[in-house]
């Protein structure tokens, strides 16, 4: 098999992916396949009931405040839809634009009332974390992308206000323990470290629900969304299952133990770029990413040379994003400690071929 770096859809467990394909013949030896199952039905309130306590239980959040809501429409619905619900025309919304993400989450914060940008790097092509300075106490919220999927910088600290915070961890949920009660809404496309594309997890404190500033159909009101437990209309079924095989997966490994082997990772792959000739990492040191790792040659001639070199060693997905250029790994949840040695051996031998 190859080992895929790819930034999303990204790589699954293997144990999750021989569950799902087990399912889809015969899920549960109910005689029926996953994908025909009904979404009202006793199997899938069973499903969505145990992800949804899975989703919070696994970031310490307690469900008297807090409720999980499975939406489809990926991270571009969320960036329109958080202003849509909670940004009124004659207020302003706090963003930090730390990447691509970010700036088209403030795009569209745009459409709805006012922004207020508290701190940006675009100007350096997003190399850095930008500061973002104190928090006026009017923002309707703060929102900002805790890990940036194509620059490879994340947030090691975050704002301290009483603003609520809305944050895309996208790229990085279920990957490190921290306090998610800072936060009153966390959204994440599962496609990177929770499941398959189609499904998106949001987490929202539900005393943030009641704040809804416009009149909205049902299905863009995260009011409406969480009242009708994410079975407004047919939810992705399969997409919600292979999630909570992920999320009983990283809970059967434990919050502390992911954390580790995340920074294991981290570790491994950022030392061999640190200490290659070669090789150079492209993030500021202190705002680097413990999930996607940038990394570019000095002779942009190695770039493609350095990427076939990589497939006959059976390693994939690990060519930069166009605006950044070079290589990007992405070490989500499902890569093992052994597949970054693996493409850390690689890039020596790489460096004493060329050499
Ligand atoms: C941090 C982050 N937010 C949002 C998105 C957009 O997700 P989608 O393509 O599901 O709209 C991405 C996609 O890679 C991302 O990395």
């Amino acid at each position: 098999m190859l080992i895929n770096f790819d930034a999303g859809p990204a790589a699954l467990p293997k144990e999750v992916l021989q569950q799902a394909s087990e399912a889809i013949l015969n899920y549960n030896n109910s005689g029926l396949s996953i994908l025909e199952i009904p979404h009202r039905g006793k199997l899938f309130e069973a499903i969505l009931e145990e992800a949804n306590t899975l989703a919070l239980e696994l970031l310490g959040l307690d469900k008297n405040d807090y409720q999980a809501v499975w939406m489809q429409g990926g991270g571009r619905l969320q960036f329109s839809m958080i202003p849509m619900n909670f940004l009124a025309v004659n207020e302003t919304a706090g963003y930090i634009e730390s990447g691509h993400w970010a700036s088209e989450a403030l795009k569209n914060g745009k459409l709805y009332g006012n922004t207020n940008v508290l701190g940006s790097s675009k100007a350096d092509n997003f190399q850095y974390i930008p500061q973002w300075g104190d928090t006026p106490e009017d923002l309707s919220y703060l929102h900002f992308t805790s890990n940036n999927t194509i620059y490879g910088t994340q947030f090691h600290s975050f704002p301290e206000t009483e603003v609520p915070l809305i944050v895309d961890m996208s790229s990085e949920l279920y990957s490190r323990k921290l306090d998610y009660s800072k936060f009153s809404l966390i959204y994440a496309v599962a496609q990177k470290n929770i499941g398959p594309a189609g499904v998106t997890l949001i987490v929202i404190r539900k005393s943030l629900l009641e704040k809804q500033k416009r009149v909205l159909p049902e299905i863009l009101s995260y009011r409406d969304m969480a009242k009708n437990n994410s079975v407004l209309n047919t939810p992705p079924v399969f997409p919600i299952y292979c999630s909570l095989l992920t999320l009983r997966w990283i809970k059967a490994i434990g919050m502390d133990a992911m954390q580790q082997s995340n920074e294991e990772k981290a570790r491994l792959l950022y030392d061999a770029i640190d200490e290659s000739k070669l090789f150079y990492g492209v993030a500021k040191k202190e705002d680097r990413s413990m999930m996607n790792a940038c990394f570019r040659t000095h002779d942009d001639k190695h770039t493609e040379m350095f990427l076939d070199f990589a497939k006959e060693r059976d390693i994939v997905g690990i060519k930069g994003h166009r605006s950044v250029g070079g290589f990007r790994a992405s070490m989500y949840n499902a890569i093992s400690v052994e597949d970054v040695q693996r493409l850390v051996s690689v890039i020596k031998e790489y460096e004493n071929t060329v050499n």
